[in-house]
C-alpha cells in the first residue's frame, strides 16, 4: 500500500516554535526521508472559519503567512503538495456523508473539542460547523488515503475519531477508506512546548509565542524575559529543572554540538541541569545560551522566508498548482465513496 502523508494547519496566525518542534520540523524530515509516496500539506482555511466565521479577512491574510512558514522551514513544493482546503469541494461533500456515521454525543466527548469549546467561550452556543470539524478533519485525511498524519499531540483525539469513522464507513459500505495513524515527535519536550510565560500552550491571544518569522532582536527579548523557576531567586539557590520553561526549550532545541560552539564550559545539557539543581548557575546565563541555540535554528528559516517574501506570485502559483493536484486526488476518493454508498446513479447500469 502506498505510504501517504496528509497534515495541515489552521491559518489563524503565523506559525511559532511550538508548531515547529511539535510537527513542522518532523514533516520536513519525513519529506526528505524519501519513505513516502505522496505528501499533502493543507492550509485548513475552512476549518479556521469554523471558529472565525466573522473574521474572514484574518483567515485570508494568514494563508500566505502559513505558506511562507512552510516554505521557509524546508517544505519543498517539488516533494510535497501544499494546498488550500476550501478550494476542494470534495472535502465538504465527504464531510456531509461522514456526519451520518457520528453521534452528537461522541463528538461532545472528544477532548480536543471539549477544551476548545471552553477556550472559545462557546458553551452557550456552539456553532454547528465548529462542532462538526472533527468530521471534516476525517474527510481531509481520508480524501487523500493518508496512512500517516504528522501532527501535534493535541490532535490525538481527532485521529481517534477519524479511525472510528473509517471503521464505521468500511463496515457499513465495504472496505473503501484507509485507516491512518498519527506520527508524534519522539522527543517528549517537543510534544507540548509551553509559552514563554510558562503557560501550558503557546497561543497568540496569550502573547507568549516565539514566531518563526520573529526577527533576531524580538527572539532575544522574548527569551531573556522568559519565566523560569520562580523559587530560584539568587544564583546560589538550587533550581528546579522539571517544568522550567527555559529547560523545556533546551530539551526541545539543543544538541551536543551547541555546547562546543556556544558554551564549552559544559559538555551537555545534563551537566547544565546538574549545576542548576546544585545551585550556583544563574538564569541569565542559561537564557543567553538558549538564545544562541534558537537563533542558530531560526536563522536559516528567516533567510529562506526573506527569499520567498520577495517572490509572492510564485508562492501563489505553488498553492494553485498544489490545490489542483490535491483536488484530483480527493476526487478519486469521492468517486469510490459514492460507489460504495450506492449514490453513483448514472454510473451503474
Ligand atoms: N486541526 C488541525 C490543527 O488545528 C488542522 C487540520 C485540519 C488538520 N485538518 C487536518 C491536521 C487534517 C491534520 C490532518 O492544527
Amino acid at each position: 500500500m502506498a505510504k501517504i502523508i496528509l497534515t495541515g494547519d489552521r491559518p489563524t496566525g503565523r506559525l511559532h516554535v511550538g508548531h515547529y518542534v511539535g510537527s513542522l520540523k518532523g514533516r520536513v524530515e519525513l519529506q526528505n526521508s524519501g519513505k513516502f509516496d505522496k505528501i499533502f500539506i493543507m492550509i485548513a482555511d475552512a476549518q479556521a472559519l469554523t471558529d472565525n466565521a466573522h473574521q474572514p479577512q484574518k483567515v485570508r491574510e494568514n494563508i500566505i503567512q502559513v505558506a511562507l512558514d512552510y516554505l521557509s522551514c524546508g517544505i519543498d513544493p517539488q516533494k510535497s503538495t501544499i494546498f488550500i482546503q476550501s478550494m476542494i469541494p470534495e472535502l465538504t461533500e465527504l464531510t456531509f456523508y461522514y456526519m451520518n456515521l457520528v453521534t452528537v454525543a461522541r463528538v461532545g466527548r472528544n477532548p480536543t473539542v471539549k477544551s476548545e469549546i471552553k477556550m472559545r467561550g462557546f458553551q452557550a452556543s456552539i456553532p454547528l460547523g465548529f462542532f462538526a470539524y472533527p468530521v471534516s478533519q476525517t474527510a481531509d485525511i481520508t480524501a487523500f488515503a493518508a496512512t500517516d498524519v504528522p501532527v501535534g499531540e493535541d490532535q490525538l483525539p481527532m485521529l481517534e475519531q477519524c479511525r472510528e469513522i473509517v471503521h464505521s464507513f468500511n463496515s457499513t459500505y465495504g472496505e473503501t477508506l484507509v485507516e491512518p495513524r498519527i506520527i508524534l515527535p519522539e522527543n517528549k519536550a517537543c510534544l507540548r512546548l509551553p509559552g514563554t510565560d510558562g503557560k501550558a500552550k503557546m497561543s497568540k491571544s496569550l502573547g507568549n509565542c516565539i514566531y518563526l518569522s520573529d526577527d533576531e532582536e524580538t527572539v532575544r527579548k522574548k527569551v531573556m524575559s522568559m519565566f523560569t523557576d520562580p523559587n530560584h531567586l539568587r544564583v546560589e539557590d538550587p533550581g528546579t529543572v522539571e517544568g522550567n520553561p527555559v529547560f523545556v526549550y533546551l530539551d526541545a532545541f539543543c544538541r551536543p554540538e551547541h555546547f562546543a560552539k556556544f558554551w564549552p564550559e559544559y559538555k551537555n545539557l545534563d551537566e547544565v541541569k546538574a549545576h542548576y539543581q546544585r545551585g550556583g548557575l544563574g538564569d541569565v546565563k542559561i537564557k543567553k545560551f538558549l538564545n544562541q541555540v534558537l537563533q542558530a535554528e531560526l536563522a536559516p528559516i528567516r533567510a529562506r522566508r526573506k527569499e520567498w517574501e520577495a517572490k509572492l506570485p510564485e508562492v501563489y502559483e505553488i498553492l494553485k498548482a498544489g490545490t489542483e493536484k490535491a483536488r484530483a486526488a480527493a476526487a478519486e476518493t469521492l468517486y469510490a465513496v459514492r460507489a460504495a454508498m450506492q449514490i453513483n446513479y448514472f454510473e451503474n447500469k
